[in-house]
């Protein structure tokens, strides 16, 4: 398949081995050249783009790794049907300047016999974790072994994906990865709704429904302007608004303390509203902090 792609005179380099990238990283590390990282599970939107236009201005190197994890879907979630398109995505990836891209198959990072996973006691007992019970089994595993293999200086993420960023950063510090984590701003449709590979799924009909999320984030932050501190009102106003759509199933509605993720009574100081609701068949997730 590919391996060096030259496009209007930048050069990426697609690989596939981790032994590969690995003696890359120890290359670049040796001239004294700082790495960053995007680990991505592809089917670039804006909000993918945005971090890797950030990677490309906090370091020398840019690596993306584009993987869809096994390992962070369950069994009944949509690890087969997720969109893949790698040669839109090496061009989009190519047009930002990115100097590799790790692509793995799943023999590569989980080959038989592997039993070495990353669990975190209580990050996951929060909001995602509660209905998707080995995703952040999966993400902290996948990105450990990222971190080891691409090696990188720098590793960004998104704030769209809250408790995973939380997740990570705590990884980092518990394990001693020597790895500056930055978060990158949630990218949105003009209209506001979170851009997301998921939304590829959602139909016409779909689509405003699935605005109501972000509806809900700034209803919620606008009873607080006015005076509105009690959590359980302002989910209680937030359900209604999205239940009174079609299609809707909510998962949770939580506003908590944006470190451990507990549950908050009273909004005293910032704190973050996170949601995650079904519509139809599409499970959509959208958050934001609120100030007193
Ligand atoms: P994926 O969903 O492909 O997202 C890759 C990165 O893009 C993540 O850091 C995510 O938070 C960020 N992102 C997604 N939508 C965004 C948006 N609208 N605005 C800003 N950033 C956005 O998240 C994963 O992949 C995986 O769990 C991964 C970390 C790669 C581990 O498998």
């Amino acid at each position: 398949m590919f391996n060096q792609i030259d496009y209007r005179g930048k050069i990426i380099k697609v690989i596939h081995k981790a032994e590969e990238i690995q003696k890359r990283s120890e290359q670049i590390r040796c001239q004294g050249k700082s790495i960053v990282l995007v680990p991505t599970m592809g089917f670039f939107h804006e909000g993918h783009l945005s971090l890797m236009r950030k990677g490309r201005e906090l370091g020398d190197d840019l690596v993306i790794s584009i993987f869809v994890n096994p390992a962070q879907f369950g069994p009944h979630e949509d690890f087969e049907s997720y969109p893949r398109d790698l040669e839109r995505d090496l061009q989009l990836a190519r047009e930002i300047g990115v100097d590799a891209v790790f692509t793995p198959d799943n023999m590569e990072l989980y080959p038989e016999g592997f039993q070495t996973y990353i669990e975190l006691e209580k990050l996951p007992n929060h909001l995602c974790g509660l209905s998707r019970p080995v995703f952040f089994k999966g993400i902290a595993t996948v990105v450990a072994k990222l971190f080891n293999i691409v090696k990188p200086h720098v590793a960004i993420f998104g704030e769209k994906d809250y408790q995973q960023l939380t997740v990570i950063r705590r990884m980092v510090q518990d394990l001693n990865f020597n790895i500056n984590i930055i978060g990158g701003p949630t990218v949105r449709e003009p209209d506001g709704l979170a851009m997301s590979s998921r939304n590829n799924y959602l139909t016409l009909k779909q689509r405003p429904t699935a605005l109501t999320l972000y509806k809900a984030l700034v209803k919620a932050k606008d009873l607080l302007k006015n005076g509105v501190k009690d959590a359980g009102e302002i989910i209680q106003v937030a359900t209604k608004l999205i239940t009174a759509h079609p299609e809707t199933g909510i998962d949770y509605i939580s506003i908590c303390d944006p470190e451990c993720l507990d549950t908050i009574k009273t909004i005293d100081k910032p704190a973050l509203m996170a949601l995650a609701v079904n519509v139809g068949k599409t499970r959509l997730i959208d958050n934001m902090i609120l100030y007193p």
